[in-house]
């Protein structure tokens, strides 16, 4: 027989206290935890996981970046009310990457998310191990999720469930703390970076505290899907909602130093709060340590999709009457709400385009990876760590139309598409395409 292996997890309350001189806040998370517990899963292990909703609110539970049938992929309206359970089947046959499970339910699932329904599911390739990158789960391969929470006067989190259009949230958290700081060796680790906040981006730097102004490069080796055809060398990195970025960052020449983990700027139309430029801080202690990880010049052939000229579908991301579209359509628009039908098998070029003014928008297709192909009108171009691995998450900015490319591979059945600001999520700013066999 086959092997699979059987997980459970509880969605319930639990506390959690941010200011010593204000109450705790009431959360509800897998397992009693924010993030969840983490998932470590070989390559082509399936996995089923029954996810028990003990919390106040529906859910739906979305395994962000795998290939899962329609009905585990955590559709909107497919959800488990309070005392109710659903097993996920999980195939895990995509490449190895950092994925992120995370509620999807209709309407409030920037609420769900952001009161702790979030953790990190790591696909383990065991061809990875030949490259010799930094390893060991919490020793030296360390998943960092960045959120940024709203407190209230009497220390509960500021609810997302009245907002429209954005919640940026003045307190940077790195898995669940805010400002935390972790003591590391002077050695190189692999950071799994994921923003997982409701409407935050950041653009992130590391900076030596004894040598202000001056930005630490670093190799990024990861993006959605998995590792990129060749290490990027940064000094700054761009992160939007529900995209993961994997780093190497070598710490050997700081010993005795503390290095702060920033964020340079509000991307967009973010807000500005005081303290929201520094994320964490790490402090480099103990002895040198032979390290013999390393950043190989070539880290894998990604199999990127044929490449065509013709393009299959043009959206638009907009606002009118102050609602969130796509294509004039909302997600509650039953009838007109599958926008693209795909055949399986096939590859679709489409262009989304940012047409709703200042606001901006990283747009999650479900299912497949994409090539992110082209960049116009917008501040940007492609970036390198964007252009050579696959993605399922890319940022649109104002006025930005994104090319991208997917083989629409997996399985046929219908899969949605939207931004991923859990505010416009829930806000209708959600699409569904149905791939269907040939
Ligand atoms: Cu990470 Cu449809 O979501
Ligand atoms: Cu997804
Ligand atoms: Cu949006």
């Amino acid at each position: 027989g086959k092997n699979i292996l059987y997980y459970e997890v509880e969605i319930k309350e639990f506390k959690s206290q941010v200011y010593p001189d204000r109450g705790p806040a009431t959360l509800w998370g897998y397992d009693g935890i924010s993030p969840g517990p983490t998932f470590i899963v070989e390559k082509g292990t399936e996995t089923v996981v029954r996810f028990i909703n003990n919390a106040r609110l529906a859910n739906s539970v979305h395994l962000h970046g795998s290939y899962s049938r329609a009905p585990f992929d955590g559709w909107a309206e497919d959800i488990t009310p309070p005392g109710w359970y659903k097993d996920y089947y999980y195939p895990n046959s995509q490449s190895g990457r950092t994925l992120w499970y995370h509620d999807h339910a209709i309407d409030h699932t920037a609420e769900n998310a952001y009161y702790g329904q979030a953790g990190t599911y790591i696909l383990h390739d065991p061809l990875e191990d030949a490259l010799n990158l930094p390893s060991g789960y919490g020793t030296s391969d360390i998943p960092l999720i960045l959120s940024a929470k709203q407190y209230t006067p009497s220390g509960s989190l500021f609810s997302p469930a009245s907002e429209t259009t954005s919640l940026y949230g003045d307190v940077i958290h790195v898995n669940g703390q805010p400002w935390p700081f972790l003591r590391v060796e002077p050695r190189k680790y692999r950071f799994r970076f994921l923003d997982a906040s409701v409407s935050r981006s950041f653009l992130l730097y590391f900076e030596r505290d004894a040598k202000v102004g001056t930005k630490v490069g670093f190799d990024v080796i990861a993006s959605d899907a998995g590792l990129l055809t060749a290490p990027q060398r940064v000094n700054e990195l761009y992160i939007s909602m529900a995209e993961r970025y994997e780093v190497v960052v070598d710490f050997g020449e700081y010993k005795g130093e503390n290095v702060t983990l920033k964020n340079a700027r509000e991307v967009g139309a973010d807000r500005d709060y005081p303290d929201t430029d520094k994320v964490m801080k790490f402090v480099v202690s103990g002895n040198q340590v032979d390290d013999e990880s390393r950043v190989p010049a070539v880290l894998r052939s990604v199999p990127f999709p044929e490449t065509k000229s013709q393009v299959d579908q043009h959206f638009k991301f907009e606002r009118s009457n102050g609602e969130w579209k796509i294509n004039g359509v909302s997600f509650a628009d039953v009838a007109n709400r599958v926008l693209a039908r795909p055949k399986r098998g096939t590859v679709e070029v489409w262009e989304l385009e940012n047409s709703s003014g200042g606001w901006t928008h990283p747009i999650h297709i479900h299912l497949v990876d994409f090539r992110v192909k082209k960049r116009v009108n917008g501040k940007r171009s492609v970036l390198p760590y964007e252009a050579q691995g696959l993605k399922d998450v890319v940022w649109l900015g104002p006025g930005e139309t994104v090319t991208v490319e997917a083989h629409y591979a997996p399985w046929d059945g219908v899969y949605m598409f939207h931004c991923h600001n859990l505010i416009h999520e829930d806000h209708e700013m959600m699409a569904a395409f149905n791939v269907s066999v040939l």
